[in-house]
């Protein structure tokens, strides 16, 4: 009966697929997620000192910097190309970063602070 055969080993190539299925996307999600990492990192050691993981500011240092939330639409009204700017020239208390960390990703590091107001 070799129909029956194929009809028994169904599951298997079944369960074959679906793994693949499954894996496939849990390995690219697993890619972009780590390079989304690597902003997140950047803001983690470079920003949030100042302006607390989420943004917030609501850290004792940022609120004695009086830190306005990143994830506010005062902020957020602003665009990339302000928000880079201050990330990368500076502004009154908030160093320059486009020496340090390249223009590139100062610009990514607006993605992120879009990111956050999404998050929030
Ligand atoms: C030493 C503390 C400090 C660090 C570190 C710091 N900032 Fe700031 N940041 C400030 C201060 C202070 C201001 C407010 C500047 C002003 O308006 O006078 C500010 C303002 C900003 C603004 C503009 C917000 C607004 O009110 O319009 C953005 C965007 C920003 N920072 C992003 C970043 C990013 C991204 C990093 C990391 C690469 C970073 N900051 C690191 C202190 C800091």
């Amino acid at each position: 009966m070799p129909n029956f055969k194929v009809v028994k080993s169904a599951p298997a190539i079944i369960a074959l697929i679906l793994g693949v299925m499954i894996l496939w996307p849990t390995s690219s999600t697993t890619t972009s997620a780590m390079m989304f990492d690597g902003v997140d990192t950047t803001f983690k050691t470079k920003c949030a000192s100042c302006h607390s993981l989420d943004g917030s500011g609501s850290s004792p240092v940022g609120k004695s910097m009086k830190l306005r939330d990143l994830r506010s639409a005062e902020v957020q009204k602003q665009t990339d190309a302000q928000l880079q700017g201050i990330i990368s020239k500076g502004k009154g208390k908030m160093p320059a970063f486009e020496k340090s960390l390249g223009a590139d990703t100062c610009k990514a590091l607006v993605g992120h602070l879009r990111e956050l107001a999404k998050k929030k």
